[in-house]
């Protein structure tokens, strides 16, 4: 075992995932779709601790809680059964991005956390496997594996992983307008609207369409569409979830202004489109050429941040130089300090 340290980069759904197939392997019902983002990272190393009985967890630099350190100590079981070993870790994590406000934290999170303890424990994986083994700690984090705009695959446990798809440039807007933790999480949320909402079937299949045509608007560079679509998925995952009982709302009042903002944009030749995830916080997808100019009028709902394509989960060497997770041969020198680097990125 060695200790090594990784990051990754939060992703926005443009296409949703809200509901699972299975809840122990974590296979969505449906693909999704996302960008990877160039902000907001979340370091984790992974150290070992050969006499500690338990995992020891410590996130931005405090202590985790019973919960926390009881899903990532899961996880870690993941990874300790495929390298057939059994050590305890000492994991420190380090989120740029407010935990739990429904940017994507877990997200970056496990896609860090997976491919930080995969080389700890000495696994040379793939980057299908690395998704795939991302994907057992949170769904989404299975597309922070990949670099810019990525697809996960709705399938089996070997045929559900996240892979890049060409697409178009683009930049997102990130509307903070909300930074605490959610009243109730992803988890538990889509769990309920999956039991309760009558129009759960409806919503899995116009996923599976959308996303299909997403797939099409991406591989042609045509910008409307993916727009178009991001929008109208969004809205509906919001529908959906308002349709669980008992209701379940994630978006605010601030939310809702910043998409009839970024209609009445649209109407005045900035083409743009809104996106939520699990919270009140707002992505704004733009041609790179328009994201100044309507960043600016954004900046009267929230923390205004602009964003681009961001690089997939990858190790960090020594000299704090990035290498591709899945390029490192296991025998190559990548352990790092036991403290973590600085997180990157503060907010605009
Ligand atoms: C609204 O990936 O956090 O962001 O798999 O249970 O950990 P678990 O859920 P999680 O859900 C993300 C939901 C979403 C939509 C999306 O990212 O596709």
């Amino acid at each position: 075992m060695r200790t090594t340290t990784a990051r990754a980069h939060p992703n926005i759904a443009l296409v949703k995932y809200w509901g699972k197939a299975d809840e122990d392997l974590i296979l969505p019902a449906a693909g999704s779709l996302s960008l990877t983002l160039d902000q907001f990272p979340t370091t984790t190393t992974v150290a070992p601790a050969p006499s500690a009985e338990l995992d020891v967890l410590e996130l931005d630099g405090r202590p985790a809680d019973a919960g926390q350190t009881a899903r990532i100590s899961d996880f870690l079981d993941h990874v300790r059964t495929l390298a057939g070993r059994d050590e305890r870790v000492i994991v420190r994590s380090r989120n740029s991005v407010p935990t739990g406000a429904g940017l994507a934290s877990s997200a970056s999170g496990f896609a860090a956390l997976a491919t930080a303890a995969a080389a700890a424990f000495d696994l040379d994986l793939s980057p299908r496997d690395l998704s795939r083994l991302a994907r057992l700690g949170s769904g989404s984090a299975c597309r922070s594996i990949a670099e810019g705009v990525a697809v996960w695959h709705a399938g089996d446990d070997a045929s559900s992983f996240a892979e890049p798809v060409d697409a178009p440039d683009m930049r997102m807007i990130i509307v903070t307008v909300d930074r605490a933790r959610k009243a109730v999480s992803s988890r538990e949320a889509m769990r309920a609207t999956a039991a309760t909402s009558p129009f759960y079937s409806g919503w899995v299949s116009s996923t599976e369409d959308y996303l299909r045509q997403m797939l099409v608007a991406c591989r042609a560079g045509d910008f409307t569409r993916i727009g178009e679509i991001t929008e109208s998925h969004a809205l509906r995952m919001h529908g959906l979830i308002q349709s669980t009982v008992p209701p379940i709302r994630f978006l605010n009042p601030t939310s809702h202004a910043i998409f009839d903002a970024v209609a009445e944009a649209r109407e005045q030749g900035i083409e743009a489109y809104s996106t939520a995830d699990a919270g009140p916080n707002v992505a704004v997808i733009v041609r790179p050429s328009d994201a100044g100019a309507l960043a600016g009028r954004l900046t009267a709902f929230g923390d205004v941040r602009v964003v681009g394509p961001g690089p997939g989960a990858h190790l960090c060497t020594e000299e704090g130089a990035a290498v591709p997770a899945a390029a490192v041969d296991a025998a190559a020198p990548v352990a790092v300090p036991a403290s973590e680097p600085a997180s990157e990125g503060g907010r605009a």
